[in-house]
């Protein structure tokens, strides 16, 4: 039976609660530098940021000078996002949306996937993710995708299961994972014990190798491809994320 996605289960309160300081404003100042960085944007460069999660990127990007919409499938996250947005005093435009059927026009100067948030769908979906990137994008405009590279992943990957636990004063997260060599997907069984009440669910995160990368892209009508490690520098078999740049 092919592994579930309990999206509602994976995506919620309790992410932020475990996650909140691995995405702390360092790290947020951080990646949108090199976000501004990859795509060479420049103030007023219209920029869709999907999926945008609780706005961590989107809201800098639009106080660095960006005209931003940011889509996300969980209402929660877009709330923490707006409320952030008016302290900082910027302006996005937040939408609730799914990635699958992105709730925008099109004219993007460059559209933006970060933080291993491709690859959630069975592979004809994960395809219609890119060609509805490639719709709502200018002739031109430039797609980025940071993501967990395939190869690098399964070389360092430590025998399966490999487990991955973070706590939170007395609450704690634990990560069951595994390499499915047959769907090319991550899969993990989370434990999560928050406030002396247990939960669990299952998630999966497609890893498409780079020639894959390569032949979605240009099916999905991307020109242009490049694919680097995070630093922008060549991936090599030790690189464990990579970073998609493709032209519409
Ligand atoms: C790993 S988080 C990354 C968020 C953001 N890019 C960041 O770097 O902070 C993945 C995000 O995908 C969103 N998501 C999951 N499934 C989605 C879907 N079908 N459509 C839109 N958003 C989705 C989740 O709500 C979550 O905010």
């Amino acid at each position: 039976m092919a592994h579930p996605f309990d999206f509602e289960a994976t995506f919620n309160q309790d992410y932020l609660h475990f996650h909140r300081a691995d995405l702390d404003d360092e790290q947020a100042n951080e990646d949108t530098a090199r976000v501004v960085d990859l795509l060479d944007l420049r103030r007023g460069a219209r920029v869709l940021d999907a999926p945008c999660g609780h706005g961590r990127i989107a809201n800098r990007l639009a106080a660095a000078g960006m005209a931003v919409v940011g889509v996300d499938a969980n209402a929660h996250f877009l709330a923490e996002a707006r409320s952030h947005a008016a302290i900082l005093g910027v302006e996005v435009d937040y939408r609730p949306g799914d990635l699958r059927r992105l709730p925008v026009d099109g004219g993007f100067d460059a559209a933006l996937c970060w933080g291993n948030s491709f690859g959630y769908f069975d592979d004809e979906d994960n395809r219609a993710v890119l060609a509805g990137f490639h719709r709502v994008l200018r002739p031109g405009g430039a797609l980025l995708v940071e993501a967990l590279h395939h190869d690098g992943f399964v070389r360092h990957f430590t025998e399966a299961p490999d487990a991955t636990l973070i706590e939170r004063g007395d609450d704690v997260m634990v990560d069951v994972t595994t390499f499915d060599p047959m769907t090319g997907q991550l899969q993990a069984r989370r434990t999560l014990q928050r406030d002396g009440t247990v939960r669990r669910s299952r998630h999966f995160v497609r890893l498409p190798t780079v020639p894959e990368w390569y032949d979605w892209l240009a099916g999905a009508g991307f020109t242009e491809a490049r694919i680097t490690d995070p630093s922008g520098g060549d991936l090599t078999l030790d690189s464990w994320q990579l970073v998609v740049t493709a032209l519409a």
